[in-house]
């Protein structure tokens, strides 16, 4: 997609330093800053992951590719191999992008001999990331089908996401996005309603900035809106992400999800979850029993990073003394998720639908 009217990806090799370093833009300093990063080492790719100056599933994964990459030119070894796999692991728990990229790297790498690993992990850390950008163009594609149908009934058609399932958060495109870049790119009346998502604020800081560099129609609306939204028929459709779903269709997202979910289904609201295959956890039944919630900082609740006068600050938002938690996913079930967005087509959050669509899971 485009910023300032350049096309940019949110990870991507400058010329000249091809399968030595890898440069991000750090997700950090949005909407306020527009900086990027480098990464030159292994270590920095897990910092970059750990303190989310890249975020979002599928960029997770992508960025745990050349994560790999860069150790393997530090140290092709297979100690190395196996230990940057379990360093990388150990950055964010929930998003499954990130095993499941790991788990790629560390098979197509085994058998490759030492002295060629580097060059064969950056081949296909590229891959990956080419794999992601056509993927989410697909869910695109599928999901722009939704939204045609309801401008054709009445005009304008308002879709509510949360949290960013936007380009930032994947290799292009976005998850939930796509369908809207999609829509609006096509000539659809599209309107977005965007969660601020608290506490990091990935809606009012990146899909707001995202939109509005697209030139997309949408609002920012606090988190708590949504359902007075829908009762008053002002939503038409809502477009999430996930950070993993689970073989029967349960899905996890950004905490504020599951409600949003639910004021849905009370209000007839279609809700539906885009995701890239790689984001389907075939090993897990129960979400909410077996999905790994990350827990952050209790600092991103009680400090709120605003803007004063042209100076990016921090500021206490909670009484002081008082404790905060902050789980950072909930799992949404299956049965308030209307239907699943995949590169396949949309399928029924249950177990029957997904292997409809991925039959190769089915052993
Ligand atoms: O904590 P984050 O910012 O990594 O969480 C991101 C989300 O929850 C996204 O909505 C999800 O990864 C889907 S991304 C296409």
């Amino acid at each position: 997609m485009k910023v300032n009217g350049t096309p940019m990806r949110p990870i991507w090799e400058a010329d000249g330093e091809a399968g030595e370093r890898v440069r991000i833009i750090d997700q950090t300093r949005l909407p306020f800053a527009f900086e990027t990063a480098t990464l030159a080492s292994e270590a920095d790719t897990a910092v970059a992951i750990r303190d989310m100056l890249v975020r979002g599933a599928p960029l997770i994964g992508a960025t745990a590719a050349y994560g790999v990459a860069l150790a393997m030119r530090e140290d092709a070894s297979d100690a190395n191999l196996s230990a940057a796999y379990d360093r990388l692991h150990a950055t964010r728990p929930t998003a499954i992008n990130l095993r499941w990229a790991l788990d790629d790297m560390r098979a197509r790498l085994a058998p490759v001999a030492p002295s060629g690993r580097a060059d064969a992990a950056f081949a296909r850390a590229r891959e990956i990331v080419e794999e992601d950008v056509e993927i989410n163009r697909r869910i695109g594609a599928h999901g722009l089908e939704l939204l045609k149908e309801i401008a054709g009934r009445k005009g304008r058609v308002n879709v509510l996401t949360h949290c960013n399932a936007g380009w930032l958060a994947t290799c292009d495109w976005g998850t939930a996005t796509s369908p809207v870049y999609q829509a609006h790119d096509a000539g659809i009346d599209v309107h977005v309603w965007v969660d601020e998502t608290r506490p990091r604020n990935q809606g009012g800081h990146l899909t707001a900035w995202e939109l509005h560099n697209h030139g997309v129609p949408h609002t920012v609306i606090v988190d708590n809106a949504g359902g007075h939204l829908m009762q008053h028929g002002e939503v038409d459709i809502c477009f999430t992400g996930t950070d993993r779903t689970t073989a029967t269709g349960d899905v996890c997202n950004k905490i504020g999800t599951y409600l949003k979910a639910l004021a849905a289904k009370d209000n007839g609201v279609p809700f539906y979850v885009c995701l890239p295959s790689p984001t389907i956890d075939w090993t897990v039944r129960d979400g909410v029993r077996e999905i790994p919630i990350e827990e952050r900082s209790a600092a991103e609740v009680t400090d709120l990073t605003v803007l004063v006068d042209g100076e990016v600050t921090k500021g206490r938002a909670v009484s002081p003394g008082s404790p905060a938690a902050n789980p950072a996913f909930d799992v949404t079930p299956a049965r308030l998720v209307t239907g699943l967005v995949t590169e396949r087509g949309i399928a029924a959050a249950s177990e029957s639908g997904l292997r409809g669509l991925f039959p190769e899971m089915a052993a």
